[in-house]
């Protein structure tokens, strides 16, 4: 085991400690204790091993190609990673889409790495016993945009409509539930078990919630990107698992920047 594998197994089992004495104390409310949780662990978070994993294979040359990350564009040039995800998702002229943060580091992959997309998607996100490169990738681009204002642009036409589509989404019901998104993040002060919902609808709840993720949720060990995030509250909206990176992820973040815009960007974050 080398110093930085030991270093992250203090720092987790350090952290499972607090959180245990956190959960422990029965005199204090649920989310009083997440963020008294918070608190005691602010100055360490487990993401950052993610970060530098991240920021390797940004470096590293990779794929069948054999070259690294350093010329892929996210918006702002060829390698240009300080900011970017601030300005994410936006149109990109050479595929002709909206395109969020992972969607786009796929296009990345695939066309300089010459990785094939599906080694990529069969498997987007990380699990105990393997770690995500695509992943990784997006928690080192966002850490290059931490205490940047989110500034993402309705300007072009496709950004607009992808911005529209996204809303609607949000707002569609259907399902065995009639569940839309907004039946459980458009009213404020309620919760589903320990878990406050934020209420989208409400722009500092927005702000809050959107430019706290990506973020290393103590509860799977693991750092958790936005895709993710969304994948899962598909599953709780009883919706079929949507296609990793598709349009309706894209649209659905699109309309979820847009509303943190101004905000801080304060990822990569920390969940229960
Ligand atoms: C059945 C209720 C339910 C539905 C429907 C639902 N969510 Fe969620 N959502 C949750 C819960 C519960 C959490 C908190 C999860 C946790 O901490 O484990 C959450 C968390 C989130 C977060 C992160 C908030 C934060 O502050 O960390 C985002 C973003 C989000 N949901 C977006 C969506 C979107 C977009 C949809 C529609 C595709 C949706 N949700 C549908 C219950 C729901």
């Amino acid at each position: 085991m080398n110093i930085s594998n030991v270093k992250k197994v203090i720092l987790v089992l350090s952290l499972t400690a607090s959180y245990a004495a956190v959960a422990a104390d029965a005199a204090i409310s649920d989310s009083d204790r997440i963020e008294q949780y918070r608190e005691m662990i602010s100055d360490g978070n487990p993401a950052d091993f993610d970060e530098m994993r991240g920021e390797e294979l940004w470096k590293k040359p990779g794929g069948p190609k054999n070259v690294s990350l350093e010329k892929c564009n996210l918006g702002k040039g060829p390698g240009v990673v300080k900011g970017a995800y601030a300005e994410l998702p936006r149109y990109f002229k050479d595929t002709k889409k909206v395109q969020d943060l992972e969607s786009r580091l796929l296009t990345c992959m695939t066309t300089l790495q010459g990785i094939p997309e599906a080694d990529i998607t069969a498997k987007p996100f990380a699990s105990e016993k393997k770690a995500s490169d695509i992943s990784s990738l997006a928690t080192y681009v966002v850490g290059q945009s931490k205490g940047i204002k989110m500034a993402v642009s309705l300007k072009h036409p496709k950004e607009k409509e992808a911005y529209e589509i996204g809303k609607r989404i949000f707002n569609y019901r259907a399902g065995p539930y009639d569940f839309a998104c907004s039946t459980c993040h458009a009213t404020s002060d309620v919760r589903i078990r320990m878990q406050d919902l934020p209420n989208f609808h409400v722009q500092k709840d927005a702000q809050a919630a959107f430019t706290s993720w990506p973020a290393y949720r103590v509860s799977q060990g693991l750092t958790r990107s936005f895709q993710w995030r969304l994948n899962d509250c598909f599953r709780q909206q009883r919706f079929p698992e949507p296609k990793f990176a598709s349009e309706v992820t894209v649209d659905l973040t699109m309309f979820l920047a847009v509303s943190a815009n101004g905000a801080e960007y304060a990822g990569p974050g920390l969940k229960r």
